[in-house]
């Protein structure tokens, strides 16, 4: 049977594993995070010390897989869980830089879309609309100002220690939007037949209400 595939794109810090998490629990698919794969291939890559040239090679001995428990994707390097460990301003830039690679995205291509053979899945990333799942039912870009995604991520890092200013936070952003939207392979765009959604002036709850009926809605219109 073929299954329902939800794409939502969009840049860093717009919102979307959180919003695409709530959603995915109202609908009861399994919500995919394919950030996480690359930010395993760039902690495979900065782990191992691996040279850019070396890199393509290096892909096939990387193992990396996602597993979902109890509803929650966790992402493995070999047999180690690493979720926790991805989550660093280092890897993001890592993930960012090599996100970028031919042969990274080629190497990831065939696990996304496997999974989204297999399973209902709602699958967030920058070019799941316009290349992972080209014919996923429906598309949604989310987006959100720039200053209003630091100010967000701000807001949650100011209670831990060591927490970077506004200003770095502003400026990481912009880097990785710049970075992600003009690399050559899959660059970070809309694609024609996705929904746009504008979250600066939305809390959490009505982004994610806004995206459940686009989906009720799109997958209604077509019974
Ligand atoms: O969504 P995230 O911040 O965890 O993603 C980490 C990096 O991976 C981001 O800089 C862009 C890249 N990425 C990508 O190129 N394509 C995807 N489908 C998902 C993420």
């Amino acid at each position: 049977m073929k299954t329902i595939n939800i794409a939502i794109d969009g840049p860093a810090g717009a919102g979307k594993s959180t919003i695409a998490k709530m959603v995915s629990a109202k609908l009861g698919y399994i919500y995919v995070d394919t950030g996480a794969l690359y930010r395993t291939i760039a902690l495979f890559i900065s782990e191992n010390n691996i040279a850019d040239e070396d890199i393509e090679k290096s892909l096939p001995n990387a193992e990396v897989s996602l597993k979902f428990e109890e509803g929650a994707q966790h992402v493995y390097l070999g047999d180690r869980d690493v979720s926790a460990l991805i989550r660093t301003p280092g890897i993001s830039m890592e993930a960012s830089r090599t996100s970028a690679m031919p042969a990274v995205r080629e190497y990831l291509f065939e696990t996304q879309q496997r999974i989204a053979r297999e399973n209902n899945v709602i699958m967030d990333g920058r070019d799941i609309g316009t290349v992972v799942l080209p014919n996923a039912d429906v598309k949604i870009f989310l987006t959100a100002s720039a200053e209003e995604r630091a100010n967000r991520r701000y807001k949650e890092l100011s209670e831990k220690p060591n927490c970077p200013c506004y200003e770095e936070i502003l400026s990481d952003i912009i880097e990785r939007d710049h970075n992600d939207m003009n690399r050559k392979t899959s660059p970070l765009k809309q694609a024609e037949d996705a929904v746009l959604v504008d979250t600066t002036e939305l809390d959490l709850e009505q982004s994610a209400e806004a995206i459940t009926n686009i989906i009720r809605e799109k997958l209604d219109g077509r019974e």
